[in-house]
């Protein structure tokens, strides 16, 4: 036999145990969208190469080496989606539902980068984003922040920072580039190789260098604030003022340019100092000439996205204040008599309300008493032949071994007395 075929190198799998951790984040995370009105979009992982390009930007890392692009057999070229909003703006323009109106919306899903896989960075990933069209004053800017913040609130969340800077518009931007561009030719031996590459074609990416080395070069860079034209310069003043207004703390960093060219104004980063050097959890900012760069009717928008991976590590390097979803009962069957009856029986608890995990394929009664604890689950129901003489049912209580028989008629009036459902037993 050969050698057992592996998963690609940065895909990982999602074992049942972490899905239970994922799926209470994304519950929460719905409710939060949910509580500020947003709703859920569901879109294709594969688009035409050509949406990227144009949207993300030809010059930008994502576009010139991390897609996963193909030719597919009618000769489309397309790409696995690297990140969601430009699906989002693709599927807004196409189905008619941007032009004069404000649409609030969120989706989840996998994502595509051929990165270099370590901690925190994955091939394969996972984000949960949110985009708001339609709204060109500051205050959306302000609720998207504060959603976040509301997020981490319910997970028990702390050590995130919020950083937050604007980049002004096309034109003003244009003016900075050529006088950053001119401060950093001038000192071209003082650029890594990284660097160097950027400098014409995306200087201001060489902002974002993290890079030791470039710290001292990159201190000295002129500042893109100084360069705002008066109405970015007002919206993020604005901004602020929200902000401070609803108690959420912030810094500024006039460096923060983020990776994708597609953004205007407000950017914004939570990141923490407890993953590594994978540090942003969530990125997001405006981007109001995306829609007409694609194609549609002018229409400001801005938006988010959070790192699933990075979220849920986070969270389990906290103590994980929420219990894990286990059965309440494992239905133990000794005997063909005891098995026929199982069936129904765990039906009718399921129906009232119970997680019931029913034991299948036999075994003897240490076999299924195994099984029961390794369920997770609070109480042993156990139907043997003595039950099935009697019309009975044992019930063994896993954590403190305590037992007891009951008829089973009782039962469920019983187990609803008893027992919390909803949570974990
Ligand atoms: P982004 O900064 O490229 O923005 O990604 C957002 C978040 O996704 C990052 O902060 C990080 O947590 C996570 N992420 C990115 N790449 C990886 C990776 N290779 N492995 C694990 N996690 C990763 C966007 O994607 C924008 N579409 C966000 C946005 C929405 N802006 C406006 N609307």
């Amino acid at each position: 036999m050969s050698k057992a075929i592996q998963a690609v190198r940065g895909m990982n799998d999602l074992l049942p145990e972490a899905v239970e951790r994922w799926q209470r984040v994304e519950a929460s995370a719905r409710d939060v969208m949910c509580a500020y009105g947003y709703r859920e979009i569901r879109l294709p992982l594969l688009e035409k190469s050509e949406l990227f390009a144009c949207s993300i930007g030809t010059q930008t890392d994502i576009v010139e080496k991390e897609m996963y692009s193909f030719e597919d057999r009618s000769g489309e070229n397309l790409t696995l989606r690297p990140e969601g909003t430009a699906g989002c703006v693709r599927a807004g323009i196409e189905n008619g539902f941007l032009h004069n109106q404000i649409q609030r919306l969120w989706y989840a899903g996998p994502m595509f980068r051929h990165e270099r896989p370590q901690k925190g960075r994955y091939r394969q990933f996972h984000q949960i984003g949110v985009e708001a069209f339609g709204i060109e004053s500051p205050d959306i800017d302000a609720e998207l922040i504060l959603m976040c913040a509301r997020l981490w609130q319910t997970l028990g969340l702390d050590g995130l920072s919020l950083e937050l800077n604007s980049l002004g518009t096309p034109e003003s931007r244009t003016a900075y580039r050529t006088e950053l561009m001119r401060y950093l030719s001038a000192r071209r031996d003082q650029l890594d190789e990284d660097s160097l590459r950027r400098l014409e074609k995306n200087p201001m990416r060489i902002l974002d260098s993290k890079n030791p080395a470039m710290r001292e070069v990159i201190a000295g860079a002129p500042n893109l604030h100084d360069h705002l034209d008066e109405g970015s310069r007002g919206h993020f003043e604005r901004l602020g003022e929200y902000l401070r207004e609803s108690g959420v703390v912030f810094a500024i960093n006039p460096r923060l340019v983020r990776g994708l060219d597609y953004y205007t104004r407000t950017v914004f980063e939570w990141t923490t100092d407890r993953l590594g050097a994978q540090s942003a959890v969530c990125a997001g900012g405006r981007y109001d000439g995306l829609v007409e760069h694609l194609g549609g009717k002018p229409t400001p928008a801005a938006g988010f996205a959070i790192g699933m991976e990075r979220l849920v590590e986070l969270l389990a390097l906290q103590s994980d204040s929420h219990p894990a979803v286990r059965p309440h009962g494992y239905l133990i069957l000794l005997g063909d008599e005891a098995e026929k009856r199982g069936l129904k029986l765990a039906e009718s608890l399921r129906s009232a309300g119970f997680r019931i995990e029913h034991n299948c394929g036999g075994g003897g009664l240490k076999v299924q008493f195994k099984r029961a604890d390794r369920s997770g689950a609070r109480l042993a129901l156990l139907i043997g032949e003595d039950e099935v003489r009697n019309a009975s049912i044992t019930i063994k209580n896993l954590r403190d071994g305590a037992q007891r028989s009951v008829a089973q008629s009782e039962l469920i009036d019983l187990l609803l007395k008893d027992t919390p459902r909803g949570t974990a037993p």
